[in-house]
């Protein structure tokens, strides 16, 4: 082809295409290079396991731990361990169950049961950054306390157990998986949607009429009219999980507090619920969590021992002793307001729940 005998339209054509070929050949290396880097970076790093899921789930969490500064990543071990501290959140009861080699757990939740998506849902107690803030002082125990020992207040409470062994493989790979969650937030800074939703309780005792309404509307196709919700197949856990009876949590639980129950319920429940955007009004909160907490459940011994300065013991705990004359029945169920002026009057104190 002689390019001078080509009309000068198609030489400039011709040219274009020669061009166009030229930055292919150029995107087509560039791309093989990039391809050929992160093979070999995939190659020596420490497999990124299979954690396709952890984007999804955790969604403001992404698996980047590059600029994570507490846990040595490029240790294989580490990494491993995080992955395992994962899998005993979330799959407690195949662990730490009471049907697995190592029974510290005594009912068959997962800590994920609560602490949803992996401890790493806003409004759902979430673990991101919690670990950065311990030692804290717990009313409880009147004392300050470390992050393993907050875990083994929910392993006695929530999970109805044991206390692991604060040195144990199991509880280092669950503190290394919430630090892991905290790679990229500031230390010791809370998260927005730390805890639970607040709510602002009507001033009366719950109504377990209503309470059952709401259930029957807005809860029972998961977790069932008897409260004791659906088993995962192959597994020892549950797809959803029970609310009341023997394998749920005992009645030293914080969400056995109506208005700690309430909280969650309001930001998370039915499944799916964001603390955006709240199905239930506060009210409907306030009766379907009394409604569950009105069955019984297993008994955590000993928990007369807790607060041992009684003033700071949160108004809905159902059990005594109180530092008031409230009853009981007051004390599970409401009205609140009356008790929260007692210790406003009394102590000084402002309680929520
Ligand atoms: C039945 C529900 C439930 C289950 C199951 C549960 N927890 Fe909790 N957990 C709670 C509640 C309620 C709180 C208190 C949140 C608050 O302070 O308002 C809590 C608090 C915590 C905290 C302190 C959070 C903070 O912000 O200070 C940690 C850590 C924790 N749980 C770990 C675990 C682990 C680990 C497991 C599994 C072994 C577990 N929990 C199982 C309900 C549960
Ligand atoms: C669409 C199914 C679904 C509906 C409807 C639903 N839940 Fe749940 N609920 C779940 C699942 C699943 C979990 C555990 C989350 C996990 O394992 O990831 C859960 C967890 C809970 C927990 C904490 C764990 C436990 O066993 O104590 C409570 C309390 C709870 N739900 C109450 C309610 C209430 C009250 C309602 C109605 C207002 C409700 N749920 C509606 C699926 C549902």
């Amino acid at each position: 082809m002689d390019l001078k005998q080509l009309p000068e339209d198609r030489k400039f054509q011709l040219a274009n295409l020669i061009g166009q070929m030229g930055k292919a050949m150029q995107t087509f290396f560039f791309g093989l290079i990039v391809l050929v880097a992160i093979w070999t970076i995939s190659k020596n790093v420490p497999k990124p396991t299979n954690y396709p899921a952890m984007a999804e789930v955790v969604p403001n969490v992404p698996w980047d731990y590059k600029a994570f500064e507490n846990v040595d990543f490029l240790n294989p071990a580490t990494n491993e361990q995080v992955a395992w501290g994962r899998e005993l959140i979330t799959e407690t009861a195949d662990y730490l169950g009471p049907n697995s080699e190592t029974p510290f757990a005594g009912n068959n939740l997962n800590c994920t049961s609560c602490h949803l998506d992996g401890g790493g849902k806003p409004f759902a107690a979430p673990f991101v950054t919690v670990p950065s803030q311990f030692p804290q002082f717990r009313g409880r125990e009147n004392k300050e306390g470390t992050i393993e020992e907050r875990i083994n207040g929910c392993m006695q409470r929530s999970m109805n157990g044991k206390p692991l062994p604060l040195e144990s493989d199991e509880m280092s790979a669950m503190v290394a998986y919430m630090e892991w969650l905290s790679y990229d937030k500031p230390r010791g800074e809370k998260v927005k949607g730390n805890k639970f939703l607040s709510i602002t309780y009507p001033d009366r005792a719950v109504d377990l009429k209503h309470g059952k309404d709401i259930y029957v509307q807005h809860c029972q196709l998961c977790h069932h009219e008897d409260g004791q919700g659906e088993r995962k197949p192959g597994s020892n856990g549950y797809t959803y999980p029970p609310l009341w009876g023997p394998d749920s949590y005992n009645h030293g639980a914080g969400m056995h507090r109506v208005l700690t129950a309430a909280q969650f319920i309001k930001g998370n429940m039915p499944l799916g619920t964001t603390a955006d955007e709240p199905l239930l009004t506060d009210e409907e909160a306030f009766d379907v969590a009394g409604y569950i907490n009105s069955f019984d459940r297993p008994i955590k011994a000993n928990a007369e021992a807790d607060f041992p300065d009684r003033t700071l013991k949160p108004m809905s705990t159902p059990y005594g002793p109180w530092s008031d004359e409230f009853s009981p029945e007051q004390h599970k169920y409401g009205p609140y307001a009356e008790i929260a002026d007692f210790y406003e009057v009394q102590y000084g104190l402002k309680k929520n729940k």
